[in-house]
């Protein structure tokens, strides 16, 4: 196991191999203070921790799936279980070029997620519907933050992408138990 000691040093003592002492970690010098770099990364991890539930939220939709249309939700939930997948990448990438750690584990995922586990239940396209717009929720909010208090264009940018794909699922779930629009019907 690697522990990273306050003075920012491997924990290993060398016998495995690894010399402690050269290994030193580079504090990316990318216009960003640590400080600033620490609070995005901690809004980076609770947003990982949501996409982690709804994803396995959404990956238990698709097992679970039965009745009418069970060929096209199944295929639907597949598709969109893929998608959080590869968006969650991205993120703990940005936390890793921010010179921080990326949270790993299914404790940290409970302790830092602000979408609600439910254990016992399988999701239906309105609970994960409710999730993809608590999900937009938080990010519109978090992504205000990293522009206008600390300044991070780069992560704005990638929260602004998550909060659109997650934009997109919800439409694309609303579609499935909305009637048809009325013509000429205002919001
Ligand atoms: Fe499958």
């Amino acid at each position: 196991m690697r522990h990273i000691n306050n003075d920012g040093h491997d924990g290993h003592d060398g016998h495995d191999g690894h010399n402690s002492k050269l290994q030193v970690l580079i504090q990316p010098n990318i216009g960003l203070d640590s400080d600033v770099r620490h609070s995005v990364v901690g809004i980076l991890n609770n947003t990982l921790a949501n996409e982690a539930v709804l994803t396995l939220k959404t990956r238990s939709a698709h097992w679970n799936v039965s009745g009418a249309g069970f060929l096209e939700l199944n295929i639907l939930f597949n598709s969109q279980y893929e998608q959080l997948n590869d968006i969650s990448d991205e993120i703990a990438e940005r936390a890793r070029m921010l010179g921080g750690i990326a949270i790993g584990s299914l404790q940290e995922f409970i302790k830092y997620t602000r979408v609600e586990e439910q254990p016992g239940v399988v999701p239906d396209i309105l609970r994960l519907l409710a999730d993809h717009e608590a999900s937009i929720r938080f990010l519109r909010e978090d992504a205000r933050k990293c522009t206008e208090e600390y300044e991070d264009e780069g992560t704005f940018e990638l929260l602004v992408s998550v909060m659109r794909l997650h934009e997109k699922m919800a439409w694309i779930l609303r579609s499935y138990i909305e009637n048809e629009p009325i013509h000429g019907e205002s919001l």
